[in-house]
């Protein structure tokens, strides 16, 4: 099944939303592979956001993703990287839609609470920076079959 890897930015932490923002993932059905709480390097941010170097903000994602503590997780399931991705809304608060997860806790323009990867080849190599193979734990949720039914496929 297909993985993305999410993260938790700073002020999802530092505001205390690590468990509602969580409940939206679990709530559509993916599946937790893997979690960390830790603080994320300028070494390994760099490499986060490679693509990004250059750009005029990106001096400022450095210092945001940089500034405390983030929560890392991998998740599972079809299609996971769309859904993640839905289920997160537009990149800032303002304009993200109500009901996704940056237009119901967020208004800022440079905070955004959460990362998710963009692409299965964004999620293949971002995945490596933060967890070994053996950290990913494979196992099905009694759900699983009633989630992501194999008639879909
Ligand atoms: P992310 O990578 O964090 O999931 O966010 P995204 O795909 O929605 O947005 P992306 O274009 O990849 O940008 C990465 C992060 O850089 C910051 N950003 N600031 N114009 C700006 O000031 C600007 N644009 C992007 C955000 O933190 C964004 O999440
Ligand atoms: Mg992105």
């Amino acid at each position: 099944m297909e993985r993305t890897l999410i993260i938790l930015k700073p002020d999802a932490v530092q505001r205390r939303l690590i468990g509602r923002i969580i409940q939206r993932f679990e709530d559509k059905g993916l599946t937790i592979a893997g979690m960390r709480l830790m603080r994320i390097s300028r070494e390994l941010a760099q490499k986060l956001y490679s693509a990004h170097e250059g750009k005029p903000f990106y001096p400022r994602l450095m210092e945001y993703i940089t500034s405390g503590p983030v929560v890392v997780t991998v998740l599972q399931g079809n299609r996971c990287i769309e859904i993640a991705r839905a289920l997160m809304g537009k990149t800032f608060g303002y304009e993200a839609a109500a009901g996704t997860i940056r237009g119901d806790f967020g208004a800022s323009g440079s905070f955004n609470l959460v990362h998710g990867s963009d692409s299965a080849e964004s999620s293949s190599t971002e995945i490596p920076l933060f967890f070994t193979e053996q950290e990913l734990l494979e196992y099905s949720p009694a759900s699983v079959d009633w989630v992501f039914p194999k008639v879909d496929s």
